[in-house]
């Protein structure tokens, strides 16, 4: 039987043959190109997914809200409630594992940026600031930092390695943009890109769409598909291989992220945990973050876009909204846990799914650009996993050192490149400010990751100081390499 009769076949056995009604008219290299895609796709799997994700649109959302309650007060930590040598003993041990080459980052790089409105990766955006530098490049900085802090801690210089996950759309020029910036400083061997699965895209009635002809529509299984894609590219064994105990996952989006925080690291193995998640305090009840609490007395994010307005506006008697902790994609996992989920419940995983409007060949063959909802996404999210573990905290930071994300145009004037920019200059300023230093209104002063982490290290530069002007505080390293290309300029 040829490629083509075999796929035919199992296409009318899931009903989903309409995808070869155009097979016909394709050229020899076409028919080729969707062949092989077609052989990719497990379609019964498929298929499968649809009928479990089409029960989950039908369940109520007013009935989920009827189940939540916040989560129990020993599982919260908080910043601002701990005491200073609390935080300095996490912060330690935190360096510690650190030093030891336990820790990982996990960077999530495979959304598609729609919000943004860039046809490029997200973490290759720069908002603007006097340096220029991107998202990757502050995330790789950050990390180098931290490494240092570790090695000035305890002696040793570990080694954190970077794992970075991007989908389809996103992995070719992540992986070239890393390239051509020499990983940032990075040793290349501690940066590893790998691919989320992708899922085909379906109409309201479960067929499958054609983005093209000889194309199936397909979008990237959500960022909870980093648990199938973990292990699918081998990464929890090379985890095993490395010694990795603890890995810090977290969203591309956000400017402020502490990489491989040590605070939350060093706080979550204290607490023996297998999970862990950061949290803000909501700003008020429609911000767009999901909130973390029991659903049935298990622990579980309900996503902003899954809540009930009732629900996100209730108080308690003190006025504060009871559910007001805020999910900002930053997460804590032990490595052995991610091993658990892989092997045991990851196929257990809830289905969310998104109407969207997705662009397909209709029956007649038309490219059709929709303008309402046309079909549906299927998405995995990874805070799904947090209901498998009793052992789950979270860890409250503040909003001003640690969360503004990167979602919108500047359009929207929130969550956007100016709110970005604006929040890391502000931060940087008050670092300058605990010295001393004073920063002229409407002046930018940028401080380098490579220089400082979280404030320490520019006492030096900004004591008594007074910026009158647009500056960037650098390392040692970058002042020197500024020198440099000055001198070469000059001669
Ligand atoms: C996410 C959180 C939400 C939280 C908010 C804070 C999830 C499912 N939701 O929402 O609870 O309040 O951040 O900013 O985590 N990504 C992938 N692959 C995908 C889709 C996304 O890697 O298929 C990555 C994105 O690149 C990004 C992160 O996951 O780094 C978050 O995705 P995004 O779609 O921006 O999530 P939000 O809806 O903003």
């Amino acid at each position: 039987m040829s490629s083509l009769d075999s796929i035919r076949k199992v296409l009318q056995n899931c009903q989903q043959e309409h995808l070869l009604k155009f097979e016909d008219q394709l050229n020899e290299n076409e028919r080729e190109i969707f062949l092989k895609q077609l052989s990719t796709i497990k379609f019964d799997k498929v298929n499968a997914l649809f009928q479990k994700a089409k029960n989950s649109i039908s369940e109520d959302v007013q009935k989920l809200d009827s189940r939540m309650q916040p989560i129990s007060a020993q599982q919260c930590g908080s910043e601002k409630s701990a005491s200073a040598e609390e935080l300095l003993s996490y912060r330690k041990l935190g360096l510690e594992e650190i030093s030891k080459g336990h820790v990982a980052v996990l960077l999530l790089a495979g959304g598609q940026g729609t919000r943004l409105g860039v046809s490029y990766p997200k973490g290759m955006y720069s908002v603007g600031l006097p340096s220029g530098k991107t998202l990757f490049q502050i995330q790789a900085e950050r990390i180098r930092r931290v490494l240092n802090l570790a090695k000035e801690e305890h002696g040793t210089m570990g080694q954190i390695v970077w794992y970075i996950m991007t989908s389809g759309p996103t992995n070719a020029t992540t992986k070239k943009f890393l390239e051509k910036n020499d990983y940032f400083g990075l040793s290349q061997d501690n940066v590893k890109v790998f691919q989320q699965g992708l899922l085909p895209c379906f109409d309201f009635s479960g067929k499958i769409l054609l983005e093209e002809k000889n194309l199936v529509a397909l979008a990237p299984d959500g960022n909870g598909g980093i648990y199938s894609a973990l292990s699918n590219n081998h990464i929890l064994k090379d985890m095993e291989n490395r010694g990795i105990k603890y890995v810090h996952v977290h969203s591309v989006d956000n400017i402020l992220v502490k990489v491989a925080d040590p605070v939350f690291i060093g706080y979550c193995v204290t607490k023996e945990v297998e999970c862990g998640a950061k949290v803000v305090s909501k700003d008020g009840p429609d911000e767009a973050v999901g909130v973390i609490c029991k659903v049935d007395g298990k622990n579980q994010v309900v996503e902003y876009s899954e809540i009930t307005n009732e629900t996100a506006n209730l108080r308690d008697s003190s006025g504060n909204l009871v559910f007001s902790a805020g999910n900002i994609c930053n997460h804590f996992f032990t490595t052995e846990f991610l091993q658990k989920i892989a092997d045991d419940y990851e196929p257990d995983l809830k289905l969310h799914v998104a109407k969207k409007k997705i662009p397909h060949v209709n029956d007649s063959g038309d490219k059709i650009l929709p303008s309402s909802p046309n079909g549906i996404k299927i998405e995995k999210f990874i805070f799904d996993v947090f209901q498998f573990t009793e052992r789950f905290v979270t860890w409250e930071v503040s909003r001003m050192s640690e969360f503004s994300a990167l979602k919108n145009a500047d359009s929207a004037k929130k969550d956007c490149p100016f709110t970005a920019k604006r929040d890391l200059l502000r931060l940087h300023k008050s670092y300058i400010e605990k010295y001393g230093g004073k920063v002229k209104d409407g002046v930018e002063v940028e401080i380098s990751p490579l220089l400082s982490y979280s404030g320490e290290n520019i006492e030096e530069k900004v004591k008594n100081k007074i910026f009158e002007e647009t500056t960037i505080l650098l390392s040692e390293e970058e002042d020197c390499l500024k020198k440099k290309i000055e001198n070469c300029i000059k001669s």
